[in-house]
């Protein structure tokens, strides 16, 4: 059809949202889950894709990763939202034992609501 498997974009996201939580812990990181995942536009084959990887909280092993996809066609500069979801990785240690991670500080507004949001999310889980 000429449009982006949802899967495969998914694979992407999380992909970009492990390197976001390893770079944060310093350590192996896993997924252990993924929220709902919407696709608000397809994307067509011949588009640049940016995937965008955000760390919202941490909490003691855990870390809430904010992950958005756009797309945008070569010839133009507007890019679309594609896809956007929290997904949640878990630090683990050399023995594959659930391990620490540092806190994460909010510094804007809009990083203090996404880290107030992280914790309700967390808690529904
Ligand atoms: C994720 C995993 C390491 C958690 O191990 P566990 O023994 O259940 O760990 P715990 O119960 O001690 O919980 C550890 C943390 O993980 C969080 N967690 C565990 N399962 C979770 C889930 N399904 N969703 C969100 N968070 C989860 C807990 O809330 C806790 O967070 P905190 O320490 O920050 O408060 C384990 O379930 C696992 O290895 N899963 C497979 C991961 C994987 O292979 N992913 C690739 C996809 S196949």
């Amino acid at each position: 059809m000429g449009i982006l498997q949802g899967g495969r974009l998914v694979q992407w996201m999380d992909i970009a949202a492990a390197v976001c939580a390893q770079t944060h812990a310093g350590k192996i990181c896993v997924t252990a889950s993924i929220d709902t995942v919407s696709f608000k536009r397809p994307a067509y084959v011949g588009e640049i894709l940016t995937i965008e990887a955000k760390i919202t909280r941490a909490f003691t092993t855990s870390m809430e990763i904010m992950v958005s996809a756009w797309s945008k066609s070569v010839s133009s500069t507007r890019k679309h939202l594609i896809s956007e979801s929290y997904f949640t990785f878990v630090a683990i240690d050399e023995e594959g034992k659930v391990s620490p991670v540092n806190a994460v500080k909010p510094i804007t507004p809009e990083d203090r609501k996404h880290y107030d949001e992280a914790w309700k999310r967390k808690k529904r889980k």
